[in-house]
């Protein structure tokens, strides 16, 4: 089964919801706003699923992805922009880039998700990549990152999820207190007993909230708000994200910080 399986496929199935992404993004640009954002970039876009999402939207949605990495890029390519009907297809811009380098016209959104940004470790790294943020934004544009935290996340641990033919595996090898750098990796398990053993792998610092904020301010974004996950009747997370100032003392999080201009 580990031979036969799709890494992209296996991963967007464990860690993306793209229609409640696209959701997320629309609507809350339209409540800080008051009107509707058009022009989408996807940074660290991996297979572009996000951005051929935001196409979906209708004829005059158009996004861009950015990604280094030519494989993962020509994987989307004929994967995902390729399964667009043709009309939608010219809406979708790949560029093989460095986030910290492209230049794009001035988009509404831009989004950094499932932590990619996380590999700027530097403090000056991490904010010359926001300050590109700013640039790269209209000027009622808005930023949308997400990120993880609690005390959980300071730990080497690993952690299983089960879905349909196969468990997901993330685990946290390496954590070094004095600089928050963690190595995680990603592992895929199957009935059979086959395994994908680190089919993908994440050099991090893991950066908390408040400095997360404190470098958008820097930036020179306007506001930014912490958007935190409601909870169902079980306590579990309910994929609801409101602005929240204090957040809750959770074991483990998920949150998407957003930055107006
Ligand atoms: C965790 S995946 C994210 C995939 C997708 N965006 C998501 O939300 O699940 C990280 C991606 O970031 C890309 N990447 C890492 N550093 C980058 C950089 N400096 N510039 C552009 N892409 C980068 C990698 O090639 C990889 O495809």
């Amino acid at each position: 089964m580990a031979d036969k399986a799709d890494i992209h496929e296996l991963y967007e199935e464990s860690v993306q919801n793209v229609e409640n992404e696209v959701e997320f993004l629309k609507t809350t640009f339209t409540e800080l706003t008051g009107r509707t954002a058009y022009l989408f970039r996807e940074d660290f876009c991996g297979t572009a699923s996000l951005a051929c999402e935001w196409v979906k939207q209708g004829k005059e949605f158009s996004a861009i992805g950015v990604d280094y990495d030519p494989s993962v890029l020509e994987w989307g390519r004929k994967n995902r922009v390729g399964r667009l009907a043709t009309e939608e297809q010219a809406r979708v811009r790949l560029i093989e880039s460095d986030v910290q380098t492209v230049e794009t016209p001035k988009v509404d959104i831009l989004a950094a998700f499932n932590f990619s940004y996380w590999i700027f470790e530097e403090r000056a790294q991490m904010l010359n990549y926001m300050r590109r943020c700013y640039d790269a934004i209209n000027d009622d544009g808005v930023l949308f990152m997400d990120m993880f935290g609690g005390p959980e996340s300071f730990e080497e641990t690993k952690e299983k999820t089960k879905y349909k033919g196969f468990s997901y595996i993330w685990e946290q090898a390496e954590f070094h207190p004095i600089t928050n750098h963690m190595q995680c990796y990603i592992h895929f398990k199957f009935k059979d007993g086959s395994k994908l053993k680190r089919a993908f792998s994440y050099a991090w610092r893991l950066w908390t909230a408040p400095e997360i904020r404190d470098l958008l301010l820097e930036a020179g974004f306007a506001n930014v708000t912490v958007y935190w996950e409601g909870e169902d009747e079980d306590g579990e997370g309910d994929g609801v994200f409101t602005p929240n100032d204090k957040g809750e003392a959770d074991l483990a999080w998920i949150a998407y910080i957003v930055a107006e201009k």
